[in-house]
């Protein structure tokens, strides 16, 4: 079966995906697109040697933007040239021009594939994506705070001596410092978060604990392109296998008017149905600070 992908921005997160992807049998066909064609070129070599080992079958194209275009699916990776500041909002201003360019290349070829975006600020950049490529809202999206929430589910387990895919729980608002636990609508065996007896110092800790998990790791390593690489690869997995699973995806929010997270299933046409998590009114005022903080960062553009 033919499955393309192009990955734009093969760095650390866009490589880790690359590779994920092939070691996974996910993909028939990768184009490869980078500003730093020796690297990318050099990634490309790299691959094919892995491809013999791994007995996998994918051709592969670098930087030939034609080509880009007949992918079924366009995730964007794109990073900063050198950024020193661990709060995601700081990148917006070096992304935005390489997203932008992008998006009038999606625009003027009325790209016909989903494009998944991780880069950061994840929502903001969606959005501008979004606005500047005239695509549908349906096929353009961002990973949010799904790897967040993963984050959140291995913490939680870790407390509760749980398996984390056993919790059905979520980061919510921005992918970036405004996010929180959605405590109110969580569930672990059917049982609401609430009859769990995790005290309120524990919350506390635990969702400080997730979101400075990406600094943990962004400190000791300089990066961190894992978790993300293998998210992102499970979503295009979804979107290949028409597998509806849901995710906690960046999405446009009519009523929040901005790009945010949202669980909502996603296929092979791009989103499905769209979630709304029943959020306490503490919470809820935190989540329409978290939109108020993606609106303001995409009006400055
Ligand atoms: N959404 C998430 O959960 C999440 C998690 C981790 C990282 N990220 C983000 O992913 C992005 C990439 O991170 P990284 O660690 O791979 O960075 P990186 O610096 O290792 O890689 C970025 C790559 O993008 C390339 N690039 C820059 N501008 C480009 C353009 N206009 N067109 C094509 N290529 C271009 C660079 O040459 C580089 O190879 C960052 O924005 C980072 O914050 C997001």
């Amino acid at each position: 079966m033919n499955r393309h992908i192009a990955i734009v921005g093969f760095g650390r997160v866009g490589s880790a995906l690359g590779y994920t992807l092939i070691n996974k049998g996910l993909v028939s066909h990768l184009t490869i697109i980078d500003t730093n064609n020796v690297k990318a070129t050099s990634h490309a070599l790299d691959l094919r040697d892995a491809l013999i080992a791994l007995n996998q079958d994918v051709s592969i194209s670098v930087n030939d933007t034609k080509d880009m275009l007949k992918a079924d699916i366009i995730v964007v990776a794109i990073g900063p040239a050198n950024i020193t500041s661990l709060d995601r909002l700081d990148e917006f201003h070096s992304n935005k021009m390489g997203i932008q360019t992008l998006a009038e290349t999606l625009r003027k070829a009325q790209y016909h594939g989903i494009v998944l975006n991780i880069t950061n600020p994840c929502d903001v950049i969606t959005q501008v994506l979004q606005a500047a490529s005239g695509l549908p809202k349906s096929r353009v999206f961002g990973t949010g705070t799904t790897l967040d929430s993963l984050r959140l589910q291995r913490l939680l387990g870790e407390h509760l001596d749980l398996n984390p895919a056993d919790i059905d729980g979520y980061m919510a608002g921005e992918h970036g410092d405004s996010q929180f636990v959605a405590w109110s609508p969580m569930r672990m065996a059917g049982v609401p978060a609430e009859q769990w007896n995790i005290s309120d110092d524990d919350k506390v800790q635990i969702e400080s604990d997730v979101m400075r998990s990406g600094a943990v790791i962004y400190n000791g390593k300089g990066c961190t392109e894992f978790g993300i690489g293998a998210m992102a690869a499970s979503i295009c997995q979804a979107i290949f296998y028409d597998s509806q699973k849901i995710y906690s995806l960046s999405v446009y929010d009519e009523s929040a008017e901005c790009y945010i997270s949202h669980p909502t299933q996603v296929g092979k046409t791009g989103l499905g149905r769209r979630f709304t998590l029943k959020l306490n009114d503490k919470e809820q005022a935190r989540f329409e600070q978290s939109a108020q903080i993606i609106r303001q960062y995409v009006a400055m553009e």
